[in-house]
Protein backbone atom coordinates (compact mmCIF):
# COMPACT_ATOMS: atom_id res chain seq x y z
CA UNK A 1 0.00 0.00 0.00
CA UNK A 2 2.57 2.88 1.24
CA UNK A 3 4.04 1.92 -2.71
CA UNK A 4 1.68 2.30 -5.06
CA UNK A 5 1.29 6.17 -6.14
CA UNK A 6 -2.26 5.78 -5.88
CA UNK A 7 -2.19 3.82 -2.54
CA UNK A 8 -3.76 6.85 -0.48
CA UNK A 9 -7.52 5.59 -0.43
CA UNK A 10 -6.05 1.77 0.39
CA UNK A 11 -5.77 -0.35 3.86
CA UNK A 12 -4.64 -3.22 1.93
CA UNK A 13 -1.58 -3.69 -0.65
CA UNK A 14 -2.67 -6.42 -3.36
CA UNK A 15 -1.70 -10.01 -3.55
CA UNK A 16 0.99 -10.75 -5.06
CA UNK A 17 -1.17 -12.81 -7.53
CA UNK A 18 -3.36 -9.19 -8.66
CA UNK A 19 0.52 -7.64 -8.94
CA UNK A 20 2.15 -9.67 -11.15
CA UNK A 21 -1.46 -10.07 -13.14
CA UNK A 22 -1.67 -6.47 -13.79
CA UNK A 23 1.50 -5.22 -14.14
CA UNK A 24 2.69 -3.86 -17.63
CA UNK A 25 6.41 -2.91 -16.51
CA UNK A 26 8.01 -6.29 -18.36
CA UNK A 27 7.15 -4.65 -21.63
CA UNK A 28 5.90 -1.40 -21.33
CA UNK A 29 9.19 -0.25 -20.40
CA UNK A 30 10.21 0.43 -24.24
CA UNK A 31 7.72 2.96 -24.05
CA UNK A 32 10.50 5.39 -21.82
CA UNK A 33 11.38 7.53 -23.82
CA UNK A 34 8.12 9.05 -25.02
CA UNK A 35 7.00 9.08 -21.49
CA UNK A 36 9.88 11.44 -20.52
CA UNK A 37 10.21 13.52 -23.15
CA UNK A 38 5.97 13.70 -22.71
CA UNK A 39 6.89 14.43 -18.75
CA UNK A 40 9.17 17.31 -20.04
CA UNK A 41 6.69 19.25 -22.42
CA UNK A 42 3.82 18.88 -19.50
CA UNK A 43 6.51 20.50 -16.69
CA UNK A 44 6.98 22.82 -19.66
CA UNK A 45 3.41 23.92 -19.99
CA UNK A 46 2.68 23.92 -16.50
CA UNK A 47 5.37 26.06 -15.54
CA UNK A 48 4.87 28.39 -18.73
CA UNK A 49 0.89 28.61 -16.72
CA UNK A 50 2.33 29.48 -13.83
CA UNK A 51 1.37 26.19 -12.27
CA UNK A 52 4.28 25.13 -11.31
CA UNK A 53 7.40 27.10 -10.74
CA UNK A 54 10.13 27.94 -12.92
CA UNK A 55 12.43 26.23 -10.22
CA UNK A 56 10.73 23.66 -9.78
CA UNK A 57 10.40 22.96 -13.05
CA UNK A 58 14.15 23.19 -13.89
CA UNK A 59 14.42 20.51 -10.66
CA UNK A 60 12.05 18.03 -12.63
CA UNK A 61 13.53 18.39 -15.97
CA UNK A 62 16.97 17.70 -14.47
CA UNK A 63 15.58 14.65 -12.72
CA UNK A 64 14.06 13.18 -15.61
CA UNK A 65 17.16 13.57 -17.81
CA UNK A 66 19.47 11.86 -14.87
CA UNK A 67 16.52 8.97 -15.12
CA UNK A 68 16.82 8.89 -18.61
CA UNK A 69 20.70 8.61 -18.92
CA UNK A 70 19.97 6.03 -16.18
CA UNK A 71 17.89 3.94 -18.43
CA UNK A 72 19.96 3.93 -20.92
CA UNK A 73 22.75 2.73 -19.41
CA UNK A 74 20.81 0.13 -17.92
CA UNK A 75 21.54 1.30 -14.49
CA UNK A 76 17.50 1.45 -13.73
CA UNK A 77 15.71 -0.88 -11.61
CA UNK A 78 12.31 -1.32 -13.08
CA UNK A 79 10.02 -2.59 -10.18
CA UNK A 80 7.01 -4.35 -10.79
CA UNK A 81 5.40 -3.12 -7.42
CA UNK A 82 5.34 0.32 -9.49
CA UNK A 83 3.34 -1.45 -12.37
CA UNK A 84 3.74 0.62 -15.30
CA UNK A 85 6.52 2.67 -16.84
CA UNK A 86 4.44 5.75 -15.70
CA UNK A 87 4.75 5.02 -12.02
CA UNK A 88 8.36 3.59 -12.19
CA UNK A 89 9.47 7.08 -13.68
CA UNK A 90 6.87 8.87 -11.71
CA UNK A 91 8.38 7.04 -8.25
CA UNK A 92 12.03 7.29 -9.22
CA UNK A 93 11.49 11.22 -9.99
CA UNK A 94 9.93 11.48 -6.47
CA UNK A 95 12.54 9.74 -4.74
CA UNK A 96 15.71 11.32 -6.53
CA UNK A 97 14.02 15.08 -6.07
CA UNK A 98 11.50 15.31 -3.49
CA UNK A 99 8.24 17.69 -3.25
CA UNK A 100 8.67 19.35 -7.22
CA UNK A 101 8.68 15.77 -8.52
CA UNK A 102 5.11 15.37 -6.76
CA UNK A 103 3.47 18.59 -8.83
CA UNK A 104 4.30 16.78 -12.28
CA UNK A 105 1.26 14.80 -11.85
CA UNK A 106 -0.57 18.14 -12.02
CA UNK A 107 -3.56 18.43 -14.94
CA UNK A 108 -2.37 14.71 -15.78
CA UNK A 109 -3.71 10.93 -15.60
CA UNK A 110 -2.07 8.19 -16.55
CA UNK A 111 -5.13 7.56 -18.83
CA UNK A 112 -4.42 10.42 -21.48
CA UNK A 113 -0.10 9.60 -20.67
CA UNK A 114 -0.48 6.25 -21.90
CA UNK A 115 -2.24 7.57 -25.26
CA UNK A 116 0.45 10.15 -25.67
CA UNK A 117 3.24 7.54 -24.94
CA UNK A 118 1.90 4.87 -27.57
CA UNK A 119 0.89 7.64 -29.84
CA UNK A 120 4.79 8.62 -29.88
CA UNK A 121 6.32 5.33 -30.30
CA UNK A 122 4.23 5.19 -33.28
CA UNK A 123 5.28 7.24 -35.00
CA UNK A 124 9.05 6.78 -34.96
CA UNK A 125 7.90 3.01 -35.41
CA UNK A 126 5.99 3.99 -38.70
CA UNK A 127 9.28 6.26 -39.69
CA UNK A 128 11.73 3.18 -39.23
CA UNK A 129 9.31 0.54 -41.29
CA UNK A 130 9.09 3.48 -43.69
CA UNK A 131 12.97 3.54 -44.03
CA UNK A 132 12.82 -0.41 -44.31
CA UNK A 133 10.65 -0.96 -47.00
CA UNK A 134 12.30 2.00 -49.21
CA UNK A 135 15.57 0.22 -48.45
CA UNK A 136 14.21 -2.78 -49.89
CA UNK A 137 12.61 -1.19 -52.74
CA UNK A 138 16.11 0.15 -53.53
CA UNK A 139 17.26 -3.11 -53.45
CA UNK A 140 14.56 -4.70 -56.11
CA UNK A 141 15.56 -1.69 -58.38
CA UNK A 142 19.02 -2.54 -58.45
CA UNK A 143 18.31 -5.73 -59.09
CA UNK A 144 16.24 -5.33 -61.81
CA UNK A 145 18.61 -2.28 -63.44
CA UNK A 146 20.89 -5.71 -63.36
CA UNK A 147 18.85 -7.97 -65.11
CA UNK A 148 17.28 -5.42 -67.61
CA UNK A 149 17.19 -8.02 -70.48
CA UNK A 150 16.44 -11.29 -68.51
CA UNK A 151 12.91 -13.14 -69.68
CA UNK A 152 11.16 -14.75 -67.14
CA UNK A 153 7.95 -17.11 -67.48
CA UNK A 154 5.09 -15.40 -66.04
CA UNK A 155 2.51 -17.69 -64.24
CA UNK A 156 -0.92 -17.99 -63.79
CA UNK A 157 -2.57 -20.50 -61.66
CA UNK A 158 0.67 -21.56 -60.97
CA UNK A 159 1.08 -22.42 -65.32
CA UNK A 160 3.13 -21.07 -67.28
CA UNK A 161 1.37 -18.19 -69.24
CA UNK A 162 3.33 -15.33 -70.66
CA UNK A 163 7.35 -14.40 -71.03
CA UNK A 164 7.70 -11.33 -68.94
CA UNK A 165 10.89 -9.23 -68.25
CA UNK A 166 12.28 -10.38 -64.77
CA UNK A 167 12.48 -6.35 -64.05
CA UNK A 168 8.83 -6.31 -64.77
CA UNK A 169 7.98 -8.45 -61.92
CA UNK A 170 10.62 -7.00 -59.46
CA UNK A 171 8.74 -3.83 -60.45
CA UNK A 172 5.73 -5.08 -59.08
CA UNK A 173 6.76 -5.79 -55.86
CA UNK A 174 7.88 -1.69 -55.28
CA UNK A 175 4.34 -0.58 -56.88
CA UNK A 176 3.20 -2.85 -54.02
CA UNK A 177 5.53 -1.73 -51.48
CA UNK A 178 4.89 1.88 -52.20
CA UNK A 179 1.07 1.86 -51.17
CA UNK A 180 2.07 -0.33 -48.15
CA UNK A 181 4.46 2.92 -46.75
CA UNK A 182 1.30 4.97 -48.34
CA UNK A 183 -0.91 3.38 -45.89
CA UNK A 184 1.52 3.59 -43.20
CA UNK A 185 2.35 7.62 -44.05
CA UNK A 186 -1.37 8.40 -44.15
CA UNK A 187 -2.15 6.20 -40.55
CA UNK A 188 1.05 8.36 -39.16
CA UNK A 189 -0.49 11.21 -40.42
CA UNK A 190 -4.26 10.74 -39.09
CA UNK A 191 -2.42 9.12 -35.30
CA UNK A 192 -0.04 12.44 -35.09
CA UNK A 193 -2.50 14.14 -32.30
CA UNK A 194 -2.25 14.98 -28.94
CA UNK A 195 -4.41 13.70 -26.06
CA UNK A 196 -2.61 14.97 -23.03
CA UNK A 197 -4.64 16.96 -21.40
CA UNK A 198 -7.43 15.06 -21.46
CA UNK A 199 -6.47 13.85 -18.20
CA UNK A 200 -8.78 11.09 -16.59
CA UNK A 201 -11.37 11.26 -19.37
CA UNK A 202 -13.40 14.85 -18.91
CA UNK A 203 -10.37 17.44 -18.88
CA UNK A 204 -9.30 20.18 -16.23
CA UNK A 205 -10.67 23.08 -14.65
CA UNK A 206 -6.74 23.88 -14.69
CA UNK A 207 -5.58 26.71 -16.69
CA UNK A 208 -3.84 24.49 -19.17
CA UNK A 209 -2.17 24.84 -22.66
CA UNK A 210 -2.71 21.47 -24.46
CA UNK A 211 -1.60 23.65 -27.81
CA UNK A 212 1.74 24.25 -26.23
CA UNK A 213 2.30 20.68 -25.49
CA UNK A 214 1.04 19.56 -28.35
CA UNK A 215 3.86 21.90 -30.62
CA UNK A 216 6.36 21.05 -28.14
CA UNK A 217 5.91 17.36 -28.89
CA UNK A 218 5.47 17.61 -32.74
CA UNK A 219 2.08 16.79 -32.69
CA UNK A 220 -0.17 18.73 -35.36
CA UNK A 221 -2.83 19.83 -32.52
CA UNK A 222 -4.41 18.65 -30.02
CA UNK A 223 -7.22 15.86 -30.15
CA UNK A 224 -10.52 17.59 -29.96
CA UNK A 225 -12.36 15.27 -27.46
CA UNK A 226 -11.03 14.32 -24.05
CA UNK A 227 -13.03 11.31 -23.94
CA UNK A 228 -12.46 10.31 -27.76
CA UNK A 229 -8.32 10.99 -26.68
CA UNK A 230 -8.36 8.33 -23.97
CA UNK A 231 -11.17 5.71 -25.19
CA UNK A 232 -9.94 4.77 -28.48
CA UNK A 233 -6.64 2.73 -30.01
CA UNK A 234 -8.33 3.05 -33.75
CA UNK A 235 -4.57 4.68 -34.86
CA UNK A 236 -3.27 1.17 -33.04
CA UNK A 237 -5.59 -1.28 -35.34
CA UNK A 238 -4.86 1.17 -38.47
CA UNK A 239 -1.18 0.62 -37.94
CA UNK A 240 -1.38 -3.38 -37.26
CA UNK A 241 -3.48 -3.29 -40.45
CA UNK A 242 -1.21 -1.76 -42.68
CA UNK A 243 1.36 -3.71 -41.38
CA UNK A 244 -0.30 -6.90 -41.76
CA UNK A 245 -0.98 -5.95 -45.49
CA UNK A 246 2.48 -5.26 -45.96
CA UNK A 247 3.01 -8.55 -44.40
CA UNK A 248 1.41 -9.82 -46.63
CA UNK A 249 2.36 -8.60 -49.58
CA UNK A 250 6.32 -9.98 -48.25
CA UNK A 251 4.74 -13.20 -47.24
CA UNK A 252 3.83 -13.89 -51.10
CA UNK A 253 7.04 -12.39 -52.17
CA UNK A 254 8.68 -15.10 -49.91
CA UNK A 255 6.76 -18.11 -50.76
CA UNK A 256 7.59 -17.39 -54.60
CA UNK A 257 11.25 -16.67 -53.92
CA UNK A 258 10.56 -20.17 -51.85
CA UNK A 259 9.32 -22.18 -55.33
CA UNK A 260 12.04 -20.15 -57.26
CA UNK A 261 14.59 -21.67 -55.09
CA UNK A 262 13.73 -25.09 -55.58
CA UNK A 263 15.31 -27.92 -58.02
CA UNK A 264 11.89 -28.11 -59.73
CA UNK A 265 11.76 -23.98 -60.79
CA UNK A 266 15.63 -23.67 -60.59
CA UNK A 267 15.04 -19.62 -61.16
CA UNK A 268 17.28 -18.65 -58.13
CA UNK A 269 20.23 -20.13 -56.04
CA UNK A 270 19.90 -18.45 -52.69
CA UNK A 271 24.02 -17.34 -51.21
CA UNK A 272 24.93 -19.43 -48.90
CA UNK A 273 24.99 -16.51 -46.33
CA UNK A 274 21.30 -16.45 -46.38
CA UNK A 275 20.46 -20.38 -47.04
CA UNK A 276 20.41 -23.13 -43.78
CA UNK A 277 21.18 -26.90 -44.15
CA UNK A 278 19.69 -29.91 -43.02
CA UNK A 279 21.42 -32.31 -39.94
CA UNK A 280 20.27 -35.05 -41.64
CA UNK A 281 20.36 -34.19 -45.36
CA UNK A 282 23.65 -33.19 -46.56
CA UNK A 283 22.85 -32.14 -50.00
CA UNK A 284 20.27 -29.55 -48.62
CA UNK A 285 20.26 -25.99 -48.67
CA UNK A 286 17.28 -24.85 -47.49
CA UNK A 287 15.94 -20.65 -48.34
CA UNK A 288 14.73 -20.62 -44.29
CA UNK A 289 14.86 -16.91 -43.89
CA UNK A 290 12.21 -16.76 -46.94
CA UNK A 291 10.21 -19.03 -45.34
CA UNK A 292 9.78 -17.22 -41.97
CA UNK A 293 9.13 -14.22 -44.19
CA UNK A 294 5.95 -15.95 -45.31
CA UNK A 295 5.59 -17.73 -41.49
CA UNK A 296 5.71 -14.48 -39.50
CA UNK A 297 3.02 -12.80 -41.70
CA UNK A 298 1.03 -15.38 -39.76
CA UNK A 299 2.04 -13.26 -35.91
CA UNK A 300 1.13 -9.38 -37.40
CA UNK A 301 -2.32 -10.57 -38.74
CA UNK A 302 -2.67 -12.43 -35.39
CA UNK A 303 -1.67 -9.45 -33.61
CA UNK A 304 -4.31 -7.50 -35.42
CA UNK A 305 -7.13 -9.65 -34.54
CA UNK A 306 -5.97 -9.54 -30.71
CA UNK A 307 -6.36 -5.71 -30.40
CA UNK A 308 -9.91 -5.86 -32.58
CA UNK A 309 -11.58 -8.07 -30.46
CA UNK A 310 -9.77 -6.73 -27.22
CA UNK A 311 -11.40 -2.78 -28.27
CA UNK A 312 -14.52 -4.35 -29.41
CA UNK A 313 -16.54 -4.63 -26.58
CA UNK A 314 -15.14 -1.38 -24.66
CA UNK A 315 -17.62 1.32 -23.68
CA UNK A 316 -15.82 4.73 -24.34
CA UNK A 317 -13.26 6.27 -22.20
CA UNK A 318 -10.14 4.01 -20.63
CA UNK A 319 -10.37 0.96 -19.59
CA UNK A 320 -7.72 -1.65 -18.19
CA UNK A 321 -7.99 -4.15 -21.42
CA UNK A 322 -6.62 -1.03 -23.45
CA UNK A 323 -3.04 -2.41 -21.65
CA UNK A 324 -3.29 -5.43 -23.41
CA UNK A 325 -2.76 -3.57 -26.84
CA UNK A 326 1.21 -3.11 -26.26
CA UNK A 327 2.66 -6.54 -26.81
CA UNK A 328 0.53 -7.31 -30.06
CA UNK A 329 1.53 -4.00 -30.86
CA UNK A 330 5.06 -4.16 -30.22
CA UNK A 331 5.17 -7.62 -31.83
CA UNK A 332 3.90 -6.90 -34.95
CA UNK A 333 6.57 -3.68 -35.63
CA UNK A 334 9.33 -6.14 -34.22
CA UNK A 335 7.47 -8.77 -36.71
CA UNK A 336 7.94 -6.48 -39.55
CA UNK A 337 11.14 -4.92 -39.51
CA UNK A 338 12.21 -8.09 -39.46
CA UNK A 339 10.94 -9.92 -42.49
CA UNK A 340 12.12 -6.41 -44.06
CA UNK A 341 15.33 -7.23 -43.45
CA UNK A 342 15.05 -10.86 -43.62
CA UNK A 343 14.40 -10.63 -47.22
CA UNK A 344 17.35 -11.63 -48.65
CA UNK A 345 18.02 -8.97 -50.77
CA UNK A 346 21.03 -7.47 -49.43
CA UNK A 347 22.80 -9.64 -51.00
CA UNK A 348 20.50 -10.40 -54.14
CA UNK A 349 23.53 -9.58 -56.57
CA UNK A 350 24.57 -13.28 -56.19
CA UNK A 351 21.35 -14.92 -56.03
CA UNK A 352 19.58 -15.09 -59.31
CA UNK A 353 21.69 -18.01 -60.44
CA UNK A 354 20.79 -19.31 -63.59
CA UNK A 355 19.35 -17.90 -66.59
CA UNK A 356 16.20 -18.12 -66.24
CA UNK A 357 15.47 -17.91 -70.12
CA UNK A 358 17.34 -20.76 -70.44
CA UNK A 359 14.73 -22.88 -68.88
CA UNK A 360 12.18 -21.99 -71.49
CA UNK A 361 14.24 -22.94 -73.98
CA UNK A 362 15.46 -26.17 -72.33
CA UNK A 363 13.05 -27.88 -74.77
CA UNK A 364 12.74 -27.12 -78.09
CA UNK A 365 10.96 -23.86 -78.93
CA UNK A 366 8.72 -23.39 -81.85
CA UNK A 367 11.68 -20.71 -82.81
CA UNK A 368 14.12 -24.09 -83.37
CA UNK A 369 12.05 -25.52 -85.76
CA UNK A 370 12.74 -25.21 -89.18
CA UNK A 371 10.39 -23.40 -92.18
CA UNK A 372 9.67 -26.51 -93.51
CA UNK A 373 7.90 -27.98 -90.51
CA UNK A 374 6.24 -24.51 -89.44
CA UNK A 375 4.90 -25.10 -93.40
CA UNK A 376 4.17 -28.76 -92.73
CA UNK A 377 1.70 -27.29 -89.99
CA UNK A 378 0.38 -24.92 -91.79
CA UNK A 379 1.28 -23.27 -95.43
CA UNK A 380 0.66 -19.77 -94.78
CA UNK A 381 3.86 -19.85 -92.39
CA UNK A 382 6.94 -17.45 -93.96
CA UNK A 383 10.67 -16.57 -93.10
CA UNK A 384 8.84 -13.63 -91.67
CA UNK A 385 7.41 -15.79 -88.88
CA UNK A 386 10.95 -15.71 -86.89
CA UNK A 387 10.31 -12.39 -85.94
CA UNK A 388 7.38 -13.30 -83.88
CA UNK A 389 8.53 -16.66 -82.51
CA UNK A 390 11.43 -16.71 -79.33
CA UNK A 391 10.33 -15.15 -75.63
CA UNK A 392 12.65 -12.15 -76.93
CA UNK A 393 10.09 -11.42 -80.04
CA UNK A 394 6.74 -12.23 -77.67
CA UNK A 395 7.77 -10.18 -74.84
CA UNK A 396 8.71 -7.19 -77.29
CA UNK A 397 5.32 -7.35 -79.16
CA UNK A 398 3.96 -5.69 -75.77
CA UNK A 399 3.96 -1.92 -76.16
CA UNK A 400 0.31 -0.98 -74.19
CA UNK A 401 1.28 1.10 -71.07
CA UNK A 402 2.40 -1.07 -67.98
CA UNK A 403 2.98 -4.03 -70.35
CA UNK A 404 5.94 -6.32 -70.13
CA UNK A 405 7.39 -4.70 -73.24
CA UNK A 406 11.25 -4.01 -72.89
CA UNK A 407 10.79 -0.10 -73.35
CA UNK A 408 8.24 0.07 -70.85
CA UNK A 409 9.83 -1.90 -68.39
CA UNK A 410 12.76 0.36 -69.11
CA UNK A 411 10.84 3.43 -68.57
CA UNK A 412 9.28 2.18 -65.35
CA UNK A 413 12.65 1.53 -64.27
CA UNK A 414 13.80 5.14 -65.08
CA UNK A 415 11.09 6.44 -63.14
CA UNK A 416 11.33 4.69 -59.71
CA UNK A 417 15.32 5.03 -60.37
CA UNK A 418 14.63 8.54 -59.85
CA UNK A 419 11.44 8.23 -57.43
CA UNK A 420 14.17 6.25 -54.84
CA UNK A 421 16.74 8.89 -55.66
CA UNK A 422 19.16 5.97 -57.58
CA UNK A 423 22.05 7.51 -59.57
N1 LIG B 1 -0.63 0.87 -17.71
C1 LIG B 1 -1.90 1.29 -18.26
C2 LIG B 1 -1.99 0.88 -19.71
O1 LIG B 1 -1.05 0.45 -20.24
C3 LIG B 1 -2.07 2.75 -18.21
C4 LIG B 1 -2.45 3.21 -16.88
C5 LIG B 1 -3.86 3.53 -16.71
N2 LIG B 1 -4.31 2.66 -15.70
C6 LIG B 1 -5.32 2.94 -14.90
N3 LIG B 1 -5.58 2.08 -13.97
N4 LIG B 1 -6.04 4.01 -15.02
O2 LIG B 1 -3.03 1.00 -20.31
Amino acid sequence: KENKLWGGRFEEGVTDAVERFTESISYDWQLYKYDIMGSKAHASMLAAQGLVTAGDKDIILDGLDQIEKLIQDGKFEWRKDQEDVHMNIEAALIEKVGEPAKKLHTARSRNDQIVMDLRLWCCDAIDKILTRIKQFQVSLVLLASKYIDLIVPGYTHLQRAQPVLLPHLLLSYVEQLERDAGRLVNCRERLNFCPLGACALAGTGLPIDRFKTAKDLKFTAPMKNSIDAVSDRDFVLEFLAANSIAAVHLSRIGEEWVLWASEEFGFLTPSDSVSTGSSIMPQKKNPDPMELVRGKSARVVGDLMTVLTLCKGLPQAYNRDLQEDKEPLFDSVKAVLGMLEGVPFRTSHEIVGRSVALCLSKNCQLAELGLDDLKAVHPVFESDVYGYLGVENAVNKFVSYGSTGSEQVKKHLEDWRAQLGIS
